[in-house]
């Protein structure tokens, strides 16, 4: 049962990739919450990645566990975390090969890390962003970050 799920969960996974759906509204909305100095590179996600990163924040959103104040931060947290990918752009055989292969994804993570300290000097979101897939992860909010990413 858990294989079939996982099979299932590939096959939704690769679905996403290869049709991207994305609420413009939702994603303008989103992005103006960002750091300013943020945006233009926001902007420049592909629309894949930002219908995933909507999706996560979705995600933590109806999350009725959570407190207010880790949901924001999770919120937040989650509209940058995949920035890096405005800058690595991974191709679509990319995207694919890494659902079916579980390739590694350290080229957003570290660009995103560079490119978020560059900007903002911000070095506890530009860490969480480099290591926002180590697994497993000692710093338990981005554990807590992870159910949401990886489920989205
Ligand atoms: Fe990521
Ligand atoms: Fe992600």
């Amino acid at each position: 049962m858990i294989k079939q799920n996982r099979i299932l969960y590939r096959c939704w996974q690769f679905y996403k990739a290869l049709f991207p759906n994305l609420n413009i509204d939702l994603w303008q909305r989103e992005k103006n919450k960002a750091d300013s100095r943020l945006v233009s590179l926001l902007e420049k996600l592909g629309k894949a990645e930002k219908s995933h990163t909507l999706r996560v924040i979705e995600l933590i959103e109806k999350d009725e566990g959570l407190d207010s104040s880790l949901k924001a931060e999770l919120s937040d947290f989650a509209l940058v975390h995949d920035i890096g990918k405005a800058i690595t752009k991974p191709s679509l055989f990319f995207k694919v090969a890494k659902v079916i292969l579980k390739l590694s994804s350290d080229a957003h993570c570290i660009a995103g890390c560079r490119a978020v300290w560059h900007l903002t000097h911000n070095k506890k979101l530009a860490l969480r962003i480099l290591k926002h897939h180590v697994k497993p992860n000692p710093d338990n909010f981005l554990k807590k970050f992870q159910e949401y990413d990886d489920l989205a």
